[in-house]
């Protein structure tokens, strides 16, 4: 006999004003010349950290706290925001699909029976991001499945890679091509007819999110689907190094490209009878390409051609939208998230951030589902991101505007929960801009401050934190810690994630004076921040939640 009625929380009150501030990409790390956070003048989030000792620590943000295999994974914003919403750990897609393809339950899966009725007479198609990133895809799943796909009827074999250069260091692209090339020469020696049709970096080419700018989407499609691009090569390998020549282009930002045969005709444009599968198993930036390949309807770009195809995901990406509905892999059922359980219980929550991160406080917060869970109770609201632009070019974003609406929204009184992210750290982090992301941090730091100062304003209760590390690292260290350099001897700039902790910090004037963190959860992660939020709204979270960071002790 279930239940969505949360029990009171037996010394905590209800009605105080929360908010949960998620700074994106701010882990903490050593200080030095490389540490953003550490270089930036941050005195709201260095007042969280050097006041009460029991209201500020580091909480887990990577590896098997966030659901990924192993603890040699970085955070990323999909398993943190997951985690922070949820309260409880999932195994999430990388895991899930490691699981499908080592037990070959991949191949037996209702997808792959779907997509497997083109073998005979169309070409398999696959799409998506060529790292070993391991936060959209991994190299190693996608010759996974090349090779079970063969096994399992697959003639015709085409890939349409994205490169990296954001997950994984700018320039390894070109080994992954050739790793690629390799693998597939090895298919073409068993009498697969097995190529790359095209490629593209993945900022530029089909990997946008949160409709921000659906031109991207555009241009994959026009490589992949109707064999069109500004450049054409004959070779991959080749073409992803002479594209990195051109001005302003690098792994992230690749112009797109088409592989020709010596007549010069695209040798892997997607036609009727074909199949489709997008290998990444991230939900956030497969979205918007999974509705131009699935959807009869559809007004974004005009996609000149709709081929009739037989299209899956590697996983199902947005829940509530059921797209595709075709997968390979069933994604994590996170179910009975904080935010359903809250609105359940009467707390009226506003949500907010830009376009590029708008879908973190929202989508992956709530499972990875669309919409509101009751639109009478909620409110979220979205600043549009600059479109067309590195971050490095605007460091301080939207980060005031997302203040401001979070402080309107605290002092309205009309809402108990105002959750936001401040994208800054993390966007301008992955462009590896060390002076930028220094600006960055200042810019979310007085972001902090504003919504602090507004829950001052009310009597309410913050909760500062953060999904995984970025900003606090921009360089490649060998394992004692010193910066890796290069031949001629500079530095490696890191654009990934990190896998450092990330601080929690808690205050305002409503937060009960007994109310501090307990010292007997060392190993508390982000899946424990959500019965800590609800705690501050004066409930219990449900039993099968991580436990509450805090304790109430009487003074
Ligand atoms: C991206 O998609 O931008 C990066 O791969 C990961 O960044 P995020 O996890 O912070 O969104
Ligand atoms: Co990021």
């Amino acid at each position: 006999n279930f239940s969505w009625k949360l029990a009171d929380h037996p010394k905590l009150p209800k009605g105080k004003t929360v908010a949960v501030v998620v700074l994106d990409g701010w882990g903490e790390a050593n200080p030095d010349e490389y540490n953003c956070i550490h270089t930036a003048k941050t005195p709201t989030m260095d007042s969280l950290k050097t006041g009460a000792p029991e209201k500020w620590r580091l909480v887990r943000a990577h590896g098997t706290a966030v659901g990924l295999p192993t603890e040699d994974d970085m955070g990323n914003s999909e398993v943190g925001h997951n985690a922070l919403g949820a309260g409880r750990i999932f195994a999430q897609g990388a895991k899930l699909v490691d699981l499908a393809l080592a037990s070959g339950k991949i191949y037996e899966g209702e997808g792959f029976q779907y997509i497997k009725e083109s073998f005979d007479k169309g070409t398999l198609h696959l799409i998506g991001l060529l790292s070993d990133g391991g936060v959209h895809s991994r190299l190693d799943q996608l010759q996974l499945l090349l090779k079970g796909a063969t096994e399992h009827g697959a003639k015709r074999i085409r890939v349409h890679f994205l490169t990296d250069g954001r997950d994984v260091l700018d320039g390894s692209s070109v080994g992954f091509v050739e790793t690629l090339e390799n693998d597939l020469a090895n298919l073409r020696e068993k009498g697969i007819d097995a190529q790359i049709a095209s490629g593209g970096g993945r900022m530029y080419v089909t990997m946008d999110r949160y409709e921000n700018d659906w031109d991207v989407v555009k241009r994959g499609w026009y490589a992949q689907v109707l064999g069109e691009a500004p450049h054409k090569f004959q070779n991959a390998v080749e073409a992803v190094k002479e594209l990195r020549k051109e001005p302003k282009a690098n792994d992230q930002y690749l112009p797109p490209f088409v592989i020709v045969d010596e007549s010069g005709e695209a040798v892997g444009p997607i036609v009727d009878g074909d199949a489709v599968v997008t290998f990444n198993f991230r939900a956030d930036r497969m979205v918007m390409p999974a509705k131009a390949l699935e959807y009869e309807n559809f007004d974004k770009f005009d996609r000149i051609r709709f081929p009739k195809i037989r299209y899956a995901g590697m996983l199902q990406y947005d829940g509530e939208l059921k797209l595709p509905s075709h997968y390979l892999v069933s994604p994590p059922e996170i179910d009975r998230t904080s935010g359903q359980y809250l609105v359940k219980n009467g707390i009226r929550t506003f949500a907010c951030s830009e376009t590029v991160k708008f879908g973190h406080v929202t989508f992956f917060w709530n499972g990875n589902r669309s919409g509101y869970f009751d639109s009478t109770m909620e409110e979220y609201v979205e600043i549009p991101s600059d479109v067309g632009i590195t971050f490095n070019v605007q460091p301080k974003m939207k980060a005031l505007e997302i203040a401001e609406k979070a402080r309107d929204a605290i002092l309205s009184g009309k809402f108990d929960q105002v959750r936001v992210n401040i994208p800054n750290g993390d966007m301008v982090g992955h462009t590896g801009d060390i002076e930028a992301t220094t600006v960055a941090c200042e810019a979310a730091d007085v972001a902090v401050k504003m919504i602090i100062d507004a829950i001052e304003q009310v009597g309410g209760i913050y909760v500062v934190t953060a999904d995984h590390g970025n900003a606090e690292d921009m360089v490649k260290r060998n394992k004692s810690g010193k910066p890796l350099l290069d031949k001629e001897g500079k530095i490696q700039v890191l654009t990934s994630h990190t896998l450092q902790p990330v601080p929690i910090a808690i205050g305002g004037p409503g937060l009960s004076p007994g109310a501090r963190f307990r010292s007997d959860v060392p190993s508390g992660g982000l899946a424990n921040v959500a019965a800590t939020v609800m705690n501050f709204h004066g409930f219990e979270a449900p039993g099968d939640y991580e436990t509450t960071l805090i304790e109430v002790v009487d003074n």
